[in-house]
């Protein structure tokens, strides 16, 4: 019976819509056999046996292009890498836990996923997490520049706006830095942004795409819903703005939800997994593989900027244009620029005077 079951809920997520790049996405993480002929492709996560690491860590056992999934932690990675480990799925899993295992967690590695961290409480903004997530980012970067300079790195810890200037300025200083390979995981803004858009223009949800660019934070996060596919003309501008304002307090929305126990890690955990396929499609060569990400560029006047990436072998391969932005956008553009400016600011000060 359960069998059965298994394989008929396995049978519709392979069906599954295919009109976007994320629901196909999902039904590879969810296909079990295919890639005897996909490379080898050893994925790490650091902060594994934490609140987004584990359900991320269950989420790429599911993909049939990682060969070696490296789990590692501070601690309880152990217990985590045996559960995982018995998913009758491709990848080999690995527990890693103490600073003393880091280096073989992620020696090898061609994408690293960090979502170590502390997360909010309620009342806090990510920015509030800087003073511990900081140094969390910086002796990991450190590790990464050491062991596996060549790794695509996602960040997913916060502050995003943040935390991704910090790896950049390590890497740097490592000597070891490839803009090209360094990005900030933005896809739970663009998972969010689709969710409540096909909601209230009341379309199926698998169908739709809506590029989000800036940074990882409140008014950072600028959804272009005008560039929304399927275009829906029932919405007024009125409900476009309450989109805007649902997508960009859509992780305080879980942090007051979960009033005090944490952050998005489920939604967080899922955004992170469709994040790091597209990147090994990416280096598999897959073509078109197009995600929004917060990266090295130069589409504004600030030196990192959310926007719709190509994805290619080298990790980056173009970042595109914004497209025509409407007034409403084009004004929440200028306004998000100071902050985003200044988070940036202060993880190169940060990364620099520590
Ligand atoms: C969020 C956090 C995880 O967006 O950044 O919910």
């Amino acid at each position: 019976m359960k069998g059965t079951m298994l394989r008929s809920v396995q049978a519709s997520l392979r069906r599954g819509p295919n009109a976007s790049s994320s629901p196909s996405s999902f039904r590879l993480l969810c296909r079990d056999y295919s890639s005897e002929s996909a490379p080898n492709r050893k994925v790490a996560v650091l902060g594994a046996a934490g609140g987004i690491g584990q359900p991320l860590a269950l989420l790429m056992k599911l993909n049939p292009l990682v060969s070696n999934l490296a789990l590692y932690d501070i601690a309880g990675t152990p217990g985590v890498a045996a559960d995982v480990g018995h998913i009758n799925t491709r990848s080999q899993v690995a527990g890693y836990m103490g600073e003393d295992q880091l280096a073989q967690a992620l020696e090898g590695s061609d994408v690293v996923i960090i979502p170590a961290g502390v997360p909010r409480k309620p009342g806090m903004t990510r920015d509030d997490l800087f003073n511990i997530n900081a140094g969390i980012v910086k002796s990991l970067c450190t590790a990464i520049a050491k062991y596996c300079p060549n790794a695509l790195v996602n960040m997913i810890s916060n502050p995003v706006n943040s935390t991704v200037p910090i790896a950049a300025e390590i890497f740097k200083k490592a000597g070891t830095y490839d803009e090209k390979k360094l990005f900030g995981v933005t896809t739970l803004d663009v998972v969010r942004a689709k969710t409540f858009y096909a909601g209230k223009a009341n379309v199926p949800v698998a169908g739709v795409n809506v590029p989000v660019v800036g940074g990882h934070a409140g008014i950072t996060i600028l959804p272009l819903f005008s560039q929304a596919t399927p275009e829906a003309n029932n919405l007024s501008d009125e409900d476009i703005k309450a989109l805007t304002k649902r997508t960009q307090d859509g992780g305080t929305e879980v942090v007051e939800a979960k009033a005090g126990k944490g952050s998005a890690t489920l939604s967080m955990a899922y955004a992170g997994a469709i994040f790091a396929d597209a990147c090994l499609k990416g280096l598999n060569g897959v073509p078109d593989v197009v995600e929004c990400s917060f990266v090295q560029s130069s589409i504004t006047e600030l030196p990192f900027f959310a926007s719709k990436v190509k994805l290619g072998k080298n990790g980056v391969e173009e970042i595109m244009g914004l497209g025509l932005l409407s007034d409403y956008e084009k004004q929440g553009l200028e306004s998000l620029k100071p902050e985003l400016k200044a988070s940036i600011e202060k993880g190169i000060k940060y990364a620099n005077q520590s």
